[in-house]
This record gives structure tokens, sequence and C-alpha cells, in this order.
């Protein structure tokens, strides 16, 4: 805001909101991470950043078959159920200053606020 930005857009925050349906270990492997904790990651049509967790570290080695990792099942299992190791969780660098699992209020009042 200071360098007159008009708006911001938020992923990674927002997933260790209160509010969203990610599961805790989703959101407290972001809160743990510093900021090297993300990787890229190469799909078949595009490239994602992601937590580096065992899963993607084993793709990083030997690249197999990444879709079978962020299909709609391995999705809900990994990022709704918890199962971290069933997908593949996207998340930015940022990761590295997050550190607490708040709601959405607070996090924009910190924000806005700047406290
Ligand atoms: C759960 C999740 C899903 C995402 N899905 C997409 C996507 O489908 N397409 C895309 O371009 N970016 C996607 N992103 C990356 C966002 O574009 C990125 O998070 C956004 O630029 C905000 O950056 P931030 O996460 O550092 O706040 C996703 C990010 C998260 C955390």
């Amino acid at each position: 805001m200071a360098l007159g930005a008009q708006g911001v857009q938020i992923g990674t925050r927002f997933i260790t909101a209160t509010e969203c349906i990610a599961h805790i270990n989703y959101k407290k492997t972001i809160t743990e991470l510093r900021d090297t904790g993300t990787r890229l990651v190469d799909m078949v049509r595009f490239r994602i950043r992601a937590l580096h967790t065992p899963l993607v570290e084993k793709i990083l080695n030997s690249p197999m078959d990444t879709d079978a990792h962020f299909n709609i099942q391995a999705v809900e299992k990994s990022w709704i159920r918890g199962d971290i190791d069933s997908g593949i969780l996207p998340a930015g660098e940022v990761s590295g200053l997050i550190s607490n699992i708040e709601s959405a209020k607070q996090i924009i009042d910190e924000m806005v606020g700047g406290s």
C-alpha cells in the first residue's frame, strides 16, 4: 500500500486461516516452514510452487506422474483430510513468514493495521 498498490492477491496466508477447510496438517506445515521450504514442481502442463514434503522430494528425484498427486481425489485426501503425502500442497515462498493460524479477520486487520 505504501508503494501505491490498490489490491493484493493472497493465497497461502488464507490457507492457514481458521475458517479455511484445509486440514490442520496442511496449515501447520505452512506455519512450520522456513522461506526455503517450498519447491517448484513441474506438472504435465504447468509448474506450481508447493510445500517441500517427502512426496515432493520423491517427485523431484525421480520424475513421475505428477497428475496422479494433483487430481481431485489426491487433493481431497491431502488438502482436506490431512494425508499430506497423498498430494501436492501448493504454497508460496511467503510460507516462511507465516507462523500463526489466525482468523481471516485477524489476518486482514494485521495487514491493514500494519501490526
Ligand atoms: C491452494 C492453492 C491453490 C492454488 N491454485 C492455483 C491455480 O489453480 N492457478 C494458479 O495460477 N495459481 C494457483 N495458486 C497460486 C496462487 O496464484 C498464489 O498463491 C497467489 O499468487 C498468491 O500468492 P501467495 O500464495 O504467496 O499469497 C494456488 C495457491 C494455493 C495456496
